[in-house]
């Protein structure tokens, strides 16, 4: 007998108060994965990711690809892409509206086929994220860009280098551009670029294609090919993770330690969190130790482009300074509307007052359990991460927004001590 009720979406239920201990892996990068699965439109030839974590996202893309015509099979975290048959040139707005780095497609049909029809992506609840620096970048190399019926159409007859300064900062922008230009003989440049390490990453899967492309200062190089190889490739650590399970650590551990973390890329916050009184130490090659004994300072934070602190971490820190006595100040330079969570928190007994960019935090000496709804990936963590550390019962809802960028975020935290559960919507009570 088929069960009546028909559960939509699910919740995390968490008991708040219990201290985490033990040892927990980071997953691979959504942010490195996405961009190197859109790479493999430029080879027909047999590519491995390894490491690729278990997502919503990472799935969505995959499927793309498998729309567009190419082939892959997926072991835990090793995918096998053969994108040999790959003969479509024009992206669907279901798996853009799913998933906006759908746009990254843009780049390497263009590059392979010289033509690309891509959904433009909506906004989403954390800005318009406009593309106008994508579309900008490609009419300067050439390609003939219309926006039809919610679609960019590109054309190129004949691929040339160019030299590009983006007007402003932007991760996928820089992404789109080297995807295209890996593909292109002879010397391109782009200027103002993005140096997250998930950029540098694809810069790796690209050179290993047969790419030349070097850096120096925000300027890249470029010196592409029309016949690009195959590739094999271990994804980097996804920072934003082990960025947020040092906050788990700092606000409810004894201590715990963070296996499979580049601390390089984690400066900033590590920085932030040393000022705030958190104990962060290496512990051999690749892991991270954090404890919090003592007080905890009140901080100010500015977010920008990395190397400067991540945005992707903002709403984290937010939760861990409603706790922290005296008055926080927290400005979001990237996008203009990623304050969603602290009306959330607000109702978990936060003090939090929000002007323009700017969010004034005044500690508190404790948040209470409620019923609270995620309105994005990282705003859905900054929730778990205060159901760990309210009194009494938290229920996090529409935690797909979860689940698109945190793989097996719950199970991780059990294990750590955690106590919360995946339910399905309406049987948390
Ligand atoms: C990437 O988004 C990440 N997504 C984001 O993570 C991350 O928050 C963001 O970079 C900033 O670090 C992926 O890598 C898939 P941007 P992206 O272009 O590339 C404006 C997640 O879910 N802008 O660097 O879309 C834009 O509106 C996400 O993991 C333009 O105005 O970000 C924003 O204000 C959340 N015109 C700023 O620049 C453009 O053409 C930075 O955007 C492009 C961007």
């Amino acid at each position: 007998m088929k069960s009546t009720i028909s559960y939509t979406s699910e919740v995390l239920r968490i008991e708040g108060g219990a201290r985490l201990s033990g040892r927990v892996r980071v997953s691979g990068s959504k942010n490195a994965t996405l961009p190197i699965i859109f790479a493999t439109i430029l080879t027909t030839q047999h590519c491995k990711i390894k490491d690729a974590p278990d997502l919503l996202d990472v799935e969505n893309a995959l499927e793309l690809l498998r729309i567009l015509g190419a082939e892959y099979q997926k072991e835990g975290n090793e995918i096998l892409i053969d994108p040999s048959g790959v003969i479509k040139t024009s992206t669907p707005e279901d798996i853009v509206r799913k998933m906006r780095a759908s746009i990254l497609s843009m780049g390497p049909l263009l590059g392979r086929f010289r033509k690309a029809r891509v959904s433009l992506p909506g906004g989403c609840s954390i800005g318009a994220r406009p593309i106008d620096q994508h579309l900008k970048f490609f009419e300067k190399a050439g390609a003939r860009v219309s926006v039809r019926g919610g679609f960019v159409n590109l054309e190129v007859n004949t691929k040339k280098p160019v030299e590009f300064t983006f007007d402003l900062i932007t991760v996928t922008g820089t992404e789109n551009a080297l995807l295209y230009l890996a593909s292109v003989e002879g010397q391109s440049t782009l200027k103002n670029v993005a140096l997250e390490p998930e950029v540098m990453d694809l810069v790796h899967v690209l050179k290993k294609m047969g790419a030349e492309i070097t850096l120096e200062g925000r300027e890249l190089k470029i010196r592409g090919a029309e016949d690009l190889s195959g590739f094999n490739h271990r994804v980097i650590p996804d920072r934003i993770e082990a960025g947020t399970f040092l906050v788990a650590g700092s606000l409810s551990g004894y201590e715990i330690v963070i296996e499979n973390v580049v601390s390089a890329h984690l400066k900033s916050v590590i920085e932030m969190l040393t000022q705030h009184g958190t104990h962060v130490s290496e512990e051999g090659m690749d892991s991270l130790r954090v404890t919090h004994n003592g007080s905890r300072k009140p901080l100010h934070i500015e977010t920008s482009e990395y190397p400067g602190f991540p945005t992707d971490m903002q709403a984290q820190f937010c939760t861990m300074l409603s706790v922290t006595p005296g008055t926080s100040t927290v400005v979001e330079n990237i996008f203009e509307n990623r304050f969603q969570h602290i009306s959330e928190l607000n109702r978990m007994g936060a003090n939090i007052t929000i002007k323009g960019r700017k969010a004034f935090i005044r500690g508190v000496d404790q948040l209470w359990g409620a019923t609270v709804n995620s309105t994005d990936l990282r705003a859905s963590a900054s929730l778990v991460l205060a159901g760990l550390i309210a009194r009494g019962t938290t229920v996090v809802r529409d935690i797909y927004h979860l689940d698109r960028g945190y793989d097996k975020l719950e199970e991780k935290l059990k294990k750590l001590g955690a106590v919360i559960e995946r339910l399905p919507e309406g049987q948390e009570i």
